[in-house]
């Protein structure tokens, strides 16, 4: 049995980034994983559900806007048993490249599941048996997975979480999806799109809560309803029922009882960290009351030569801040100091139009003692290139710490928000202020202008909008500060 340096235990964005950093800086690595390498987010997650939205965006384009524009087909076709194939493609492309980039890195790939033996060894029960695997450290990035609540058993069949929804075979007619957060409206979205009829059923007074910055979910909340999708909120589901090929959800609705008709039940009512199938206490490593491996600034857990990235080490459980924790992880392995230490983590919800942030909502900025705040907003539908592309739903908003205009917050909702949100998480990075952004000359005609039109906003003197002048200068010309 030979010893590695690193034994990565999870091949997702956090532990196959984690094992390539490890080998790029020479130590000697093993990889474990016991479904497909990429984990949930290449091959049940982030990389499918994305392919099912871009098709169902072309679809709802070229129904809705195509005419507008003069393109017209005389039957639109969709089959889903393709769709399936070509999103299945787009994963294998993503998981095979995944194999391509260990192997290049001479990471050793081990399929199986693994079960620690001692604070240096585990155990991994492969298809033809198991096999010992001895490493100097382990990385633990074994994730998260679906919760369930009392009388909603996932059979991936009637009931199912989002790997069983990315897998269907037909578009269902009807679709009850319980939990308005990430992937309930993601995957409520784009079904809805593809023709399904769709129910959110949230148990809390508004969609994301908590989430995103209230000013962007109302504008998804609005396109929601002008789509048809029938959200109900202040509503738990209590229970299902099947007669026949036809479900029945029954959910108790601001206090009252009502049955909803399906023919597939949505529960995405949260994650939790996979750290209850490997047995932690048996090489010491702590894990809090919810779930998560404790870990330090250094993705350390308790026991030094164990460390522990991504979802299964606490929130958010984002692939970008498991791979960032996995590069963290191996680098402070191979001797360098380094601690995590980023000020923000954008986040990305795909709904439609799409909601991005970085840094601080303005009840955030004043909950970490920032009272007195610049908050200034600008619209898609006052620029260019959005309303050429049709999409002018949404806006920047930027939030600034009044006293020296350094960017708190930066909160988009409408198109390539996805995209666009990385230039605010510099920002916020570099300790930016709104001059930076406004000042810095961006492209015309791109979506990017908003953001430098939404620091613009906030200082008092967008160009594309009318802005109330702050203060009047001495002279009397109407100007802004
Ligand atoms: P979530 O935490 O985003 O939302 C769950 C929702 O279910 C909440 O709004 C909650 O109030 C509601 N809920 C809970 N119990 C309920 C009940 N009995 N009846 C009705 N509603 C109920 O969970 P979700 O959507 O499962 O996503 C899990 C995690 O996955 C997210 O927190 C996110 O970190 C990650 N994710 C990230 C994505 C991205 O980056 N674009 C996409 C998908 C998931």
């Amino acid at each position: 049995m030979s010893m590695y340096d690193v034994c990565v235990i999870g091949s997702g964005p956090g532990g196959y980034v984690a094992a390539i950093r490890s080998a790029q800086l020479g130590l000697k690595t093993a990889i474990i994983e016991r479904e497909d390498l990429g984990g949930v987010c290449l091959n049940v997650g982030c990389i499918p559900s994305k392919a099912m939205i871009t098709a169902a965006h072309f679809l709802h384009r070229m129904q809705h806007d195509g005419p507008t524009m003069g393109i017209t087909a005389s039957k639109i076709d969709f089959d889903m048993k393709q769709l399936k194939t070509w999103k299945q493609s787009v994963c294998d492309k993503m998981s095979g490249g995944v194999n391509q980039l260990l192997k290049g890195n001479s990471v050793d790939i081990i399929m199986g599941e693994a079960q620690w033996k001692s604070k240096t060894e585990i155990i991994v029960k492969t298809k033809d048996g198991s096999k010992s695997v001895a490493a100097k450290n382990f990385i633990v990035a074994t994730g998260s997975r679906p919760i369930e609540i009392p009388g909603f058993q996932a059979d991936e069949k009637d009931v199912v979480t989002s790997t069983g929804a990315l897998d269907f075979e037909e578009v269902p007619k009807k679709m009850v999806v319980i939990g308005g957060g990430y992937i309930g409206l993601e995957i409520g979205s784009y079904m809805q799109g593809l023709g399904s009829e769709v129910h959110v059923l949230e148990a809390a007074d508004g969609l994301l809560k908590g989430m995103a910055d209230p000013d962007c979910v109302q504008v998804v909340a609005r396109k929601l309803k002008k789509k048809g999708v029938q959200v109900h909120l202040g509503a738990f589901a209590k229970s299902w029922k099947k007669s026949g090929k036809q479900l029945e959800v029954t959910a108790e609705i601001k206090g009252k009882k009502e049955a909803i008709a399906a023919d597939k039940i949505l529960l995405t009512v949260g994650r939790k960290p996979n750290s209850d199938e490997m047995d932690f206490k048996k090489v010491g490593v702590q894990v809090d009351e919810k779930g998560f491996v404790k870990i330090n600034a250094q993705c350390r857990t308790s026991i030094p030569n164990i460390y522990a990235i991504g979802d299964v080490a606490g929130q958010p459980m984002l692939a970008h801040k498991a791979s960032h924790e996995g590069v963290l992880a191996a680098e402070v392995i191979a001797g360098k100091n380094r601690v995590y230490d980023a000020k923000t983590v954008p986040a990305v919800i795909f709904v439609d139009p799409e909601i991005a942030s970085a840094g601080w909502t303005e009840e955030e900025c004043k909950a970490n003692g920032y009272a007195d705040l610049k908050v200034g907003k600008f619209p898609f539908g006052a620029n260019g290139r959005a309303v050429s592309m049709m999409e002018t739903d949404g806006f920047v908003k930027i939030i600034a710490n009044a006293s020296n205009n350094v960017v708190l917050g930066v909160h988009i909702v409408g198109p390539e928000a996805s995209n666009l949100i990385s230039e605010a998480a510099l920002a916020i990075e570099m300790g930016a202020t709104l001059e930076d952004l406004a000042l810095t000359i961006h492209p015309h005609p791109t979506l990017g202008e908003t953001m430098m039109e939404a620091a613009e906003a906030t200082l008092g003197h967008a160009i594309h909008i009318i802005q109330k002048p702050l203060r009047k200068p001495a002279n009397g010309a109407s100007a802004n500060a």
